[in-house]
């Protein structure tokens, strides 16, 4: 008797990589355990088989009841488990864990990796872990406290630091994906404390800031705000900064700021 089997599923592909990522898991160099990276990525998923039985004399029990001697087809939903890493298939999680345990442990070191990075138009070679993000790199690594760190779930907007030219959340992203990368921060902005950029300097005439802390993520999405429109209207500046939350409530005075920015900026 030959039996042919198709399998009809939607792998999801979760890999390591999307894993860390997602998972923002605290590892750096050591072997993930199989238990703990199986429970998070080993997928269990529902998988039809279509089994079509052509020996002579077959007879199985389908819903469309097949002919002793014909071809019959059965349709049933089963479920198994993925490798994460080779999509190989298990009937239970234990026989998944026994598979990656003795084929894929090692891949499962976490390498730490260098990238080439601008940070304020300098150029550096870092090594970095593969679980450290951008703040965490900008502030431990190169000292730049401006950079600030709230909610680290990006919902507040106080670490927004510019990535080729672009808002970007450095809680959210890891510093070993910024190869390559340009990035500023507010220290970047000002020749020195007694030469303000034009941003700092109308935020400073316009009581911009009240704590503070939300202020160097205000001011590089401004800056990039601007760089795209050099005459926002307040509906502009609000939309702009939806992302950037004060806990003084100082909005009006940010709108006003941002305003009189975008006049130093254009010269005014
Ligand atoms: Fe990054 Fe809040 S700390 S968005």
């Amino acid at each position: 008797m030959s039996e042919e089997k198709e399998i009809k599923k939607d792998r999801a592909g979760i890999t390591r990589r999307k894993f860390l990522k997602d998972a923002g898991i605290v590892v750096g160099g050591t072997a993930i355990g199989s238990a703990f990276f199986l429970s998070a990525c080993g997928e269990k998923v529902e998988v039809t088989k279509t089994v079509t039985t052509t020996a002579p004399g077959a007879t199985i029990t389908t819903t469309a009841p097949g002919t002793p001697g014909g071809t019959a087809t059965e349709t049933k939903t089963v479920t198994k488990y993925i490798c994460p890493v080779c999509s190989q298939e298990f009937d239970t999680l234990d026989a998944l864990k026994a598979h990656f345990d003795s084929a894929h442990e090692k891949e499962a070191v976490v390498q730490d990796g260098v990238i080439n990075i601008t940070v304020n138009g300098q150029s550096h070679e870092i090594r970095v872990k593969p679980h450290w993000t951008l703040d965490y790199v900008l502030r431990e690594v190169f000292g730049l406290t401006g950079v600030k760190r709230g909610c680290e779930l990006g919902a507040c907007g106080v670490c927004t630091v510019l990535m080729n030219d672009r808002p970007c959340l450095a809680c959210l992203t890891l510093a070993i994906e910024c190869g390559s990368k340009r990035i500023e921060t507010i220290e970047g902005l000002a020749e020195d404390a007694l030469n303000l950029h034009p941003i700092q300097q109308a935020f400073y005439e316009e009581f911009g800031a009240q704590c503070g802390y939300c202020s160097p993520g205000i001011v590089m999405r401004t800056k990039y705000l601007l760089s795209k429109t050099s005459s926002p209207t307040v509906s502009d500046i609000r939309a702009s900064l939806s992302g950037n939350i004060c806990k003084c409530g100082n909005y009006s005075n940010i709108i006003k700021s941002v305003q009189l920015a975008a006049n130093k900026v254009k010269g005014g």
